[in-house]
Order: C-alpha cells, then structure tokens, then sequence
C-alpha cells in the first residue's frame, strides 16, 4: 500500500539520528504503558471504597498519584526533544533537498518550473514534520494501547471484550473503503494545487509583461478557474471522509452503549462486579479514543501521501553528473585544447538540436560560432560545460574525455558568460563574486573596470553593495552584461565562453570593452558567439552552423572565398561593423 510505504520512508528519514528516535519512541511508550494503569487504578479504587477498606483505598490513590506525576514529567521531556528533534530534521531534509533539486540536470528544470519545486519543498517539508510530531506522541503509544488493551479486555472478561474487536474491525473496513474510494481524487488535487503554485509563480516572476498587456484581470480569472477545479476535485473527497468520520463515532457510541448493556446483563447474573464494568468502561473510553486517534492519522497521512510523493520523487530524479563522486579531477594546469568529436545531442529524442559536430580548438585559440538563429550555437557550447551530456559522439579537453572526469574540476576550468545574464537578487558585490568568491574588493573594482561596469556602479545608490533585483531586472541590459562579463573575468579560467556577450552595449561601449576582452582572451581558449564583424575577423577559427550542423570551418578570409552560407551571412550584413572601435578593438 503507498501509504504504508511512504510513511515507512517518512521514519526513515530519522535514520541519521536514529539512536535518539529510538531513545523517544521507548520513553513514548513507556508513558502510554503508565496511563493504562489509570483504568485499572480506577477501577481497583472503586471496589476497595465499596468493600469500605480505607487503607487500601488511599494506597491505591497515592500509587495513582505517584504514577500520574512520573507520566506528566516524562511526557514533557519526550515531546521537548520530539519537537527539536523533528525541527532539525525537518531543516536538514529541507537542505538535503535542496542541494539536491540545484545539482539535477538542466533537462529536469526545463520541466519543473521554481514555482512548482518550491511547494513542494514546502509542503513535503510540513507533512514530514507532521508526520515525524506524530509518530513520538501518538502512533505508536496508540498502536501499543490497541494490541495492549485487547488482550488485557479479554482477560477481564471476553464477551465485552469481543464488542471492541467488532468495533475494531468495523473501523479498519470503514478507513479502506474510504482510501480505496478517494485516493485517486486527492492525487488530482494535489497536482492541481502545485499547477496553481507553477502559474502564480510564473505570473510573479513576469509581472512587467502582465502589467503592461493589461492582463491581470485574465491571470486572476484563470487562477480562480483553476481553484474551482480544486474544489471541485476535492468535495467529493471532504464527502467520503465526512461519512467515514460519522460511520467511526457512531460505531464507538454504539459500542460503549452496548458494553454498558451487555455489562447490566452479566452483572444482574452475577459474573462480572460493578468494579471490573467500571474498569471495562474505563478500557473501552480509552480504546475507543485510541482507535479514533488511529483513524485520524490515517485520514491525515492520506491527505499528506501525494505532497510526500512529489517531495519523494523530486529526490528520487536522477542526479546530475556532479553526484557522480570517486572521479579523477582535469589537470590544474591545464592548456585548453577542445575537441568535439562526431558530437549528436537533442533535447528530445524526436529532434536533434546537433548533429555529428567534430571541430579542434587548439589551446589558446579564438573560436567564433556562427550562423542563422535557433542553429544550435548556445547548445554546443553547452555540451562543453556539460549543462547536457551529448547522445553521441564525445568532447575532449586536452585529449581526456570530459565524461571521464568530475564535473566540478572541469566547470572550474571554464568561464560562461551567458546570452541571459543570469544575475542574483543579492548585491552587485556578491554577484560579481559568483566568479571568485575569494576576491577582495580591489579585485571587484579591478574587474568592473575592465569590464567598463565601475561607472555606472559607483553612482547607484549603495555603490557595489546595491540590491540586484530579481534575475537583474533594476539594470538596464546593457549593466547586467557587463556585470556577467566582470563575473566571469573574475573567474579567471583556461577556457572562456562568450555568448553574445557584448550584443545589449552600445558601439562605443562594446568598443571599450573589446579591449578588455582581447585582453582576457590571450592565453584561454575562448568560444565567441558574435555579430561582430572585428570578433569575427580576428577569430582563429569559424566555425559556421545551421540546423545543428557545421556547415563550414576556416579562418574569415578563406569562408569569404568559398563563397558559401558564410560569405551569404557576410554579404548580408549579418556581422555589425564598428561604428566607433577604438584603436586596440582594430588591431587586436
Ligand atoms: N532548453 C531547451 N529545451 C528544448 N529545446 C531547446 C532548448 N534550448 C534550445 N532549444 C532548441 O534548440 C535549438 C538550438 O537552440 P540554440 O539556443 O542552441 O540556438 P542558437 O544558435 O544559440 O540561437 P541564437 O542565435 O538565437 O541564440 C533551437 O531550435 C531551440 O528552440
Ligand atoms: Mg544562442
């Protein structure tokens, strides 16, 4: 049953602080076995007061005394450390999972949206809490007390005894007919829920567009639609469970009924004493609460099994190449030759994004990709990074297969600025040091000059400590790129990639920074993806995509000569001449 199972898995996750769970569970239960003496306490209390025994009667009431107060202490110890222990826990599995949803592949994101992956860390985060709250302080005292009671009701007297079982019985078949009925439901409205979650985030995240199409009215209307569908999925399953609550109590109100009916009856033929119905009854109140209390917890781990499910299952997606522990790291030192071998990749299977790529970037060279938009340039040198793992073919990096090697030693060898900035909501200082996390702020400085960025910093209002807005929206295009330049200059690695990096600046901006950027080139193997004509010209080596294919490689004058897609592109104006270079842009 998947209840069953997650709840297993829930517990499993004390595993790391099993000893002191275990230490809980006992203290737990010794506690439930101590207010089972009341019953009995009471009972025995009653036939001494009716047989006039004084003595004996206040030798009972202190032993109850007694017992009362070490349960109350020991209950309040158990649930303090319950409590810290499912707090830690719960924080502990909240970063377990989210170390592990950042490190998963880029493939899993692209169909997971934040919006979605946050409720579920949440929610699944709650529920175990929850679950983890309830497994010290009730489950298992109240699983104990079933097992314990029934037996010890049958000893004192089995045909009362046999009511409980009934009602026992009758509770179990009720809470299956109502799972049976109702799970499938609840899994829909849980997903609808997180569908909800998916929309308001990406509302959220896009509300300049929202605003300015007008369209709030129609995002709103479309979540209300959306929670009419939820209702709608979840009334019937409120239904099933409203009638399983009122079938159990009125099951319990019969059965105490019947015990005191079936109790007068034996008492009147002289089997059972007035002492023992009271401790039956006793019993049997208790048991009762025990066995709604185990429906309860049923109910409420059913609610809670489909949001453990998406939490289980966002832990249980394949892990990205950087789980894969144990592997030799890329040489520190080294040269940066890139190789792509007969290289295939597609992001899904029915359509290849490229198609069998082979080109050498000698160490040290300039490489420009070119051709029309949607060829495949910013996925290739993605492959590079292993962002994506190629379907076919491989990459290599000084000769070593990059696949061969942990993926955090090759990242650290390679510099990315991305076509999207890519920038934090935290300050300009602390996204700059995405690249370096070491760098002191003269290096900060250093590199937002080069990278023409210290400018346009130092007049906003708290200079390097100013709050990036969320993915860079309070910069203009133009500052977010020069601060993922600046970034990735700070990184300071052997292989560089630069994908439209200059394409948001002016041309006298662009021209600046060209200076700064043949500069940082020297020595690094670097890939551009450019429409600069100069980026173009001075390039090592171009290679010339469409469709995901290379369609030509050679250095500018020789495509020229060709005479083919390239000196189409060229012809057409494709590359942008510099308005103003400056004079380094020229020669470099
Ligand atoms: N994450 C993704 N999931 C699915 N398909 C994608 C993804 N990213 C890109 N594609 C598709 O792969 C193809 C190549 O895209 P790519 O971004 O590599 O092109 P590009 O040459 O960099 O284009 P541009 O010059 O416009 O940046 C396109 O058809 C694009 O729609
Ligand atoms: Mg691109």
């Amino acid at each position: 049953m998947d209840i069953l199972k997650t709840y297993l898995r829930v517990l499993g996750l004390l595993d790391p602080e099993r000893g002191l769970a275990i230490v809980l569970a006992l203290g737990n239960l010794a506690i439930a076995g101590v207010f089972f003496l009341e019953p009995w306490l009471f009972g025995r209390v009653v036939d001494a007061l009716s047989s006039n025994s004084h003595d004996k009667t206040w030798h009972y009431i202190e032993l109850w005394a007694g017992v009362g107060f070490a349960g109350v202490a020991a209950s309040v110890w158990v649930s303090l450390h319950a409590d810290r222990l499912a707090h830690r826990r719960r924080l502990a599995v909240m970063a377990q999972f989210f170390e592990h949803s950042i490190a998963l592949p880029l493939g899993f994101h692209g169909d997971h949206h934040t919006g979605r992956l946050l409720r579920v860390l949440h929610n699944g985060a709650s529920s175990l809490f929850g679950i983890w709250l309830g497994f010290f302080r009730e489950h298992l005292s109240t699983v104990l007390a079933v097992f314990v009671m029934l037996p010890l009701a049958w000893r004192m007297n089995w045909k009362l005894a046999l009511l409980m079982i009934v009602l026992m019985v009758s509770f179990a078949v009720f809470n299956s007919i109502a799972i049976r009925s109702t799970s499938r439901r609840q899994s829909e409205v849980e997903e609808l829920h997180s569908e909800i979650s998916e929309r308001a985030g990406d509302v959220l995240g896009n509300v300049l567009v929202v605003q300015s199409f007008t369209r709030v009215a129609a995002e709103v209307s479309a979540i209300r639609d959306m929670m009419k569908r939820v209702l709608a999925a979840q009334y019937p399953v409120l239904r099933g469970w409203a009638w399983l609550s009122v079938a159990t109590r009125a099951a319990s109100t019969l059965t105490i009924v019947a015990i005191f009916a079936l109790g007068t009856a034996l008492n009147s033929r002289g089997e059972v004493s007035v002492g023992s119905i009271v401790s039956f009854v006793g019993f049997a109140t208790l048991l009762v609460g025990r066995l709604e209390q185990l429906a309860n917890f049923i109910s409420g781990l059913f609610f809670q099994t489909p949001s453990l499910a998406a939490f289980f299952s966002v832990l249980d997606s394949r892990p990205g190449p950087a789980s894969i522990k144990g592997l030799p790291s890329l040489p520190a030192d080294i040269r940066g030759e890139v190789r792509f071998e007969n290289v295939s990749f597609g992001y899904d299977a029915a359509k290849a994004a490229i198609k069998d790529l082979s080109f050498v970037a000698p160490a040290g060279a300039t490489v420009a990709l070119v051709g029309p938009t949607g060829a495949g340039k910013t996925t290739a040198l993605s492959l590079l990074y292993r962002g994506y793992d190629p379907t076919g073919g491989r990459i290599t990096v000084d000769g070593i297969d990059i696949r061969g090697v942990d993926v955090n030693s090759l990242r650290q060898n390679i510099a990315v600025v991305f076509q999207d900035a890519g920038l934090f909501y935290r300050s300009i200082a602390d996204n700059l040091r995405i690249g370096n996390p070491e760098a002191p702020p003269e290096q900060l400085e250093e590199v937002a000059r080069a990278a023409e960025a210290h400018d346009f910093i130092v007049v906003k209002p708290d200079g390097y400590r100013t709050l990036v807005a969320e993915r860079g929206r309070s910069l203009s295009g133009g500052e977010r790129q020069r601060l993922a330049i600046a970034r990735a200059m700070l990184k300071d690695a052997p292989i560089l990639i630069l994908d439209e990096a200059t394409s948001a600046l002016d041309n006298a901006t662009e021209a600046r920074i060209q200076s700064a950027l043949t500069q940082l080139c020297e020595g690094r193997t670097t890939f551009v993806i450019a429409h600069r004509l100069t980026t173009v010209r001075n390039a090592d080596l171009i290679l010339v995509m469409k469709d995901g294919e290379l369609v030509e490689q050679g250095r500018y004058d020789e495509l020229v000569r060709q005479g083919g897609l390239f000196a189409e592109l060229d012809s057409q104006g494709q590359f942008v001449k510099d308005a103003v270079a400056s004079p380094e842009a020229q020669s470099a």
